[in-house]
């Protein structure tokens, strides 16, 4: 077993040698998560309660985008990184997964909602995704979404950063875990689609449909729960909206600009070198962990 300490970091050209460490984690919400566990404010709460929906099944297209090309890839070290890279994003999915007991538990109806993603996004998008682009498609949207988390996952590493203050403990050693390991692996995906297909085209459509789907599918979501959000008043509404709105623009203002650097022809994730954000967190013991194994 590797400890995260371990983690390398080799740069040659422009492909990434990080390989990301696969953590079998057991965080518990429990029951006493407020049903506005985002500061309060129901909008970010529901907003937020969004992203744990699409990230489960998110990540299985990920995983399937991915392991469409594992057997063209010749690179053994990109080979172990794409081993990694699908460990860690199962356990994400499954950590995500727990909370829509909560979700459900606060009458949210979270079900209903996964059903019409799955329909929609899975079973006609994806398959037209392939018929267009190819199986390179769903690559390059995953490659386009894992440049988002890594943006993300970045924002509430940096010093001084208030994304995750307030949330109820558990929550935030979550989130920050889910961050961190965004960090480790976020080369992986952008990595095979360079060796499959070098195309600024593919590389640019991925990012255009992956952040169509990502902001329709988040604040369908989004709506979705505060409709069935049997609590929420029109005065909650309008009383969270200001904070909701403006809170993070500095957030919002930091995600467009290093959004644009993935247009460049020469971007690659590993342009910002963040392993060194991440790793007071990963050797703090804040991740509650079944077993910890190399990648
Ligand atoms: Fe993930
Ligand atoms: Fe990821």
């Amino acid at each position: 077993m590797k400890n995260s300490n371990t983690m390398q970091m080799q740069e040659t050209g422009k492909s990434s040698k990080t390989m990301p460490i696969v953590r079998r984690t057991d965080f518990q919400h429990g029951s006493a998560t407020p049903r506005y566990w985002f500061k309060g404010n129901a909008l970010a709460t529901h907003f937020n309660n969004a992203m744990h929906m699409v990230f489960p099944d998110g990540e299985q297209l990920f995983i399937r985008s991915v392991r469409a090309f594992a057997n063209e890839i010749q690179d053994e070290n990109l080979k172990e990184r794409v081993k990694a890279f699908i460990g860690q994003e199962v356990q994400h999915g499954l950590e995500h997964k727990k909370f829509w007991q909560i979700l459900e538990s606060q009458g949210l109806k979270p079900g209903d909602f996964a059903k019409w993603f799955n329909q929609l996004a899975f079973e006609n998008l994806e398959p037209l995704g392939i018929k267009v682009f190819g199986k390179s498609g769903p690559l390059a949207v995953t490659a386009a979404l894992e440049h988002y988390t890594a943006i993300m996952a970045e924002m509430a590493f940096q010093k001084d950063s208030e994304l995750f203050e307030g949330l109820p403990e558990e929550m935030k050693n979550m989130l920050l875990w889910h961050a961190a390991e965004e960090i480790e692996h976020k080369a992986v995906a952008f990595d095979v689609l360079k060796k499959v297909d070098d195309s600024d085209y593919i590389k640019i459509m991925g990012m255009l449909v992956a952040s169509a789907g990502l902001w329709f599918f988040v604040f369908s979501g989004m709506l979705h729960f505060m409709r069935n959000d049997k609590e929420l008043s029109l005065a909650k509404i309008l009383q969270d909206i200001p904070d909701f709105l403006f809170g993070q623009k500095k957030l919002a203002g930091s995600i467009l600009d290093r959004l644009f650097d993935y247009f460049r022809s020469d971007f690659h994730p590993d342009d910002h070198n963040s392993l060194e954000l991440v790793q007071n967190f990963l050797n703090s013991g804040k991740i509650p962990l079944k077993e910890k194994l190399s990648a």
